[in-house]
């Protein structure tokens, strides 16, 4: 059984980075520019944009944190948006999900210049994603693909099922696990909550990628021997041992599941420190006009 070190992968990455923006610096370019919209104080959330401006400041980017309180308006967050869209200065930016309820998420994305649009949650660049051409790849897709890559993990040809079906990870995984490229080539079935045969489906997997957020969902016994294990989960629970007072668990129950992999990403330390370092690539390519002018 290999572990897949995404803590590794990602250090390693954020010093090529680092080492790019260097070069960028000393040519008298542009630094990149990362702006992160956070609305409340959800702890998860204020986690994960304290860790994305803390990777900016890594890397040598530029960050900005933008905070609203829960209670902001939909208008005035599409104000923010706008004005981050027409701002020469801010490359790339993000606004953290979720948002509270009386906010529509997705009238948020759809405002998000794709240009600028470093999640790549934007129908444009869902869609173009969808159909092979140049865009930014949402984060912890691209992250998986990364890591992929990185092991030499074989994947044409193979049984890739998803579990999850979300637009941040099932979705666009299950696209890009099918394309005509390497990491690709796979046969991808997708199951979801409503799956009635999802174990079997499982049990017939060279590659699972979980990404339900169901704590310990996959067991052994729904996945066959030598299989490649990726698990996107990432469930806050209480814990009484770790100084945050939580503890990452992820979708597979990894004690027993591992023996019988041959690859297997942990949580935490597998595939969440990739999807940081997936979105400062991002936030590079949008800083170089890499993929729109
Ligand atoms: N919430 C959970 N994951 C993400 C992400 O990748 N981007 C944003 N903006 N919000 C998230």
């Amino acid at each position: 059984m290999h572990l897949i070190d995404g803590k590794a992968v990602s250090a390693q990455i954020k010093l090529e980075i680092a080492e790019e923006v260097g070069r960028i610096r000393e040519a008298g370019g542009k630094i990149p520019h990362l702006a992160a919209v956070l609305v409340g104080h959800d702890g998860g959330s204020e986690t994960y944009v304290a860790s994305k401006v803390r990777t900016c400041e890594e890397v040598g980017f530029k960050s900005s944190l933008i905070r609203y309180e829960e209670d902001v308006t939909e208008e005035e967050l599409l104000a923010c948006v706008e004005r981050l869209n027409g701002d020469p200065d801010v490359d790339g930016f993000i606004v953290q999900l979720p948002l509270p309820a009386h906010i529509s998420e997705q009238k948020i994305i759809e405002a998000i210049d794709y240009r600028k649009d470093v999640d790549g949650f934007h129908p444009v660049n869902a869609g173009r994603m969808s159909i092979g051409l140049p865009c930014f790849i949402s984060a912890t897709p691209a992250g998986i693909l990364e890591l992929l890559k990185r092991y030499e993990i074989e994947t044409k040809g193979k049984h890739c099922v998803v579990l999850g079906r979300s637009n941040i990870v099932g979705k666009p995984m299950a696209m890009l696990m099918m394309q005509k490229a390497y990491p690709g080539d796979c046969t991808v079935t997708v199951c979801h909550s409503r799956s009635e045969n999802l174990k079997e489906m499982c049990l017939r997997a060279d590659i699972i990628i979980v990404a339900l957020g169901a704590p310990e969902f996959l067991k052994a016994d729904m996945v066959k021997e030598g299989v490649i294990v990726i698990d996107v989960g990432t469930t806050r629970m209480p814990s009484s041992v770790t100084k945050s007072g939580f503890k990452l668990v992820g979708d597979v129950k990894f004690d027993e599941v591992s023996p019988k992999c041959s690859y297997i990403t942990p949580v935490p330390g597998g595939v969440g420190p990739m999807t940081i370092v997936s979105l400062m690539k991002n936030t590079l390519l949008a800083g170089k006009k890499a993929i729109y002018t």
